[in-house]
């Protein structure tokens, strides 16, 4: 089974670079299952129905969230029936919206998507991502051994600490939120593929995707700024591909995708 998956969907930026490049990327790399985080995707904070709709003609399977799902009060109009849209599973079970996780039928298999929030500089504090994902996933696998978690977290080490406590028995935990792709995809020793970050799809040239000037002025003034989608910039596209063994659930290869100005994508 492979799964693509596309990092942090950010602003009007963000959306063509979905429209542009995700059926490229899908003819190229002819992933099962495709996973888009769209946390960011309506000025940078959370998404309506019109994009979440439009991700999904694009060739998105499902739509992962964050710290941002609930930024555009237009997602109370549509979580309730978006079965492709999920939410972290540790917001409050009782109270909240939408679903945390979902599990897609491919083909003869399952692949169920797990999404999660980080509680380490964060800004809120949810219910703990460790001890709140593993009885999930326990009861996971009495279905299917094929787990992928989309950890929406700012540190490094909730994210590598996640993937290491759960090596193993999912087949993949791959971190969101900071926009930056990093480097180290690899595969731990029980099979779970791992990258800290995939980074984010939008303004290459803004800071984080946001208006440089505010951004810049804030650590300048420590005055608060209010922050805006920097919408005259090329795109960023930020993703990675996963192949896992669908008997078992473990990962056999895991490799980052970067198209920018720097990376440009080349057709077949
Ligand atoms: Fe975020």
């Amino acid at each position: 089974m492979r799964i693509l998956f596309v990092g942090d969907v950010m602003g009007n930026v963000g959306q063509d670079a979905i429209e542009t490049y995700l059926p490229k990327l899908k003819r190229r790399y002819k992933p099962q299952v495709t996973i888009v985080n769209g946390e960011n995707a309506t000025r940078g904070r959370g998404i309506n129905q019109e994009v979440y709709k439009n991700f999904l003609t694009a060739g998105a399977d499902v739509i992962t969230m964050g710290n941002h799902t609930w930024d555009n009060n237009e997602i109370f109009d549509f979580i309730g029936d978006a079965k492709k849209l999920v939410r972290p599973l540790n917001f409050p079970a009782e109270t909240t919206p939408g679903v945390g996780y979902t599990i897609l039928k491919v083909n003869a298999e399952k692949l169920a998507v797990i999404n999660l929030q980080g509680n380490v500089f964060m800004g809120q504090n949810l219910a703990n991502p460790f001890t709140t994902v593993k009885p999930v996933v326990d009861e996971l696998r009495q279905q299917t051994a094929n787990i992928f978690i989309d950890m929406h977290a700012e540190t490094t080490s909730e994210k590598e600490a996640l993937a290491w406590y759960l090596d193993g028995q999912v087949s993949a935990v791959v971190g969101t939120h900071t926009h930056v792709q990093t480097s180290d995809n690899r595969i731990l020793p029980g099979g779970t593929a791992f990258l800290t970050d995939v980074g984010f799809t939008g303004p290459y040239n803004g800071i984080l995707g946001m208006t440089r000037e505010n951004v810049i002025s804030r650590f300048l003034d420590q005055m608060p700024t209010r922050f805006n989608v920097q919408e005259d910039s090329p795109a960023v596209l930020s993703g990675c591909v996963i192949d896992l063994d669908g008997k078992t659930g473990h990962a056999k290869k895991i490799q980052r995708v970067l198209i920018n100005p720097d990376h440009p994508y080349f057709d077949d």
